[in-house]
């Protein structure tokens, strides 16, 4: 396995459209552990193939943690959603951004293929869902501050140059 390079914002590279996976072979198997270990590497819950330069709807979640929950999703689609709820969003793309509220469905109805390309189905709420949503933002070149008003954007990127300028000792 192998820790993957994860793009950051402004990157152009994180507004590309992702393509539907069709291979499930050993090339997609080795991306699919090397996503799972960059992502345990980064505490993060969530990453999807986008974010490491590659351009395929695929994604891998563990919102538990330490493989409490691994989910991998590959050109999912969410069905029906409902009601809405708000979370405190961050993204390992957006780093040194302390996140945002912001508003996503409460309930999600997700259909997609497993890493072998099994169908599955899962209803999800919660963070689970907030990240699937994210997720597939991400692979359709969508970050969660573009969700996000621009002045509310300014004084998160603000905020976040004073926690890197603190970071630096300046
Ligand atoms: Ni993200």
């Amino acid at each position: 396995m192998a820790l993957l390079k994860i793009l950051h914002y402004p990157d152009v590279r994180l507004r590309t459209k992702a393509l539907p996976v069709e291979d499930f072979g050993p090339a997609l198997q080795k991306i699919i552990d090397d996503l799972y270990e960059t992502m345990y590497d980064a505490h993060g819950a969530g990453l999807a193939a986008t974010q490491v330069n590659i351009h395929l709807r695929l994604a891998v979640m563990d919102v538990r943690g330490e493989g409490q929950q691994q989910i991998c999703m590959i050109n999912p689609e969410v069905t029906a959603t409902n009601g809405d709820q708000v979370d405190q969003h961050g993204c390992l793309s957006v780093p040194n951004v302390p996140g945002d509220q912001l508003k996503r469905a409460a309930k999600v109805h997700l259909r997609a293929l497993d890493r072998f390309g099994k169908p599955f189905e899962l209803d999800a709420e919660g963070t689970l869902a907030i990240c699937i949503q994210h997720e597939m933002d991400h692979m359709n070149g969508k970050l969660y501050i573009d969700h996000l008003s621009s002045l509310k954007r300014e004084r998160l990127f603000k905020k976040a140059e004073k926690y890197n300028r603190r970071a630096h000792g300046e």
